[in-house]
């Protein structure tokens, strides 16, 4: 396994929009072993694999402490959503930021697994907010465009300062 460079805002590569996964084998069951090592290394509770510039539709995810809950959907999509909730969230993609976005309280979500196995999956509050931010990753939407011009800007500023000192 290997830890994966992961793109940061306003890296242009992470507007691709991914595709459908139509083939699962062993080059892409690599990839994701990578990213959710990367995930873990890095302390995030999810990563889109359009961060780790491959764009293919499928994330990794895992809300336990103990790190013991992994999930991987592949060509996930939400077929119900409900409800409203409005949380602070952060992005390994973007750096030392942090703001509530307004998401559904409660999805459905469809995918595959990676044995193709078709699954639905009911979530609420965090994990529900967690399949939304991933899977506008892979619609190359960042939790930042959910935020208002100002609040964006404030970002933006920052990362340009944080990124000339660098
Ligand atoms: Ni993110």
């Amino acid at each position: 396994m290997a830890l994966l460079k992961i793109l940061k805002y306003p890296d242009p590569r992470l507007r691709i929009k991914a595709k459908r996964v139509t083939k699962i084998d062993s080059a892409l069951r690599r990839v994701v072993a990578d990213m959710y090592e990367t995930m873990y290394d890095s302390q995030g509770v999810g990563l889109a694999a359009t961060q780790v510039d491959v764009h293919w539709r499928l994330f990794t995810m895992d809300l336990s402490e103990a790190h013991d809950q992994p999930i991987c959907i592949v060509n996930p999509e939400i077929v119900h959503l409900e409800g409203e909730q409005f949380e602070s969230e952060g992005c390994l993609s973007v750096i030392d930021a942090w703001d509530k976005v307004k998401r559904a309280a409660k999805v459905i979500l469809r995918g595959m697994d990676l044995e193709s196995n078709p699954l639905e999956m009911e979530a609420e509050g965090l994990m529900a907010a967690c399949f939304q931010h991933e899977i506008d990753h892979l619609d190359g939407i960042l939790f930042v465009d959910h935020l208002s011009r100002l609040k964006r800007e404030r970002i933006d500023k920052k990362i340009e300062k944080n990124n000339r000192q660098a």
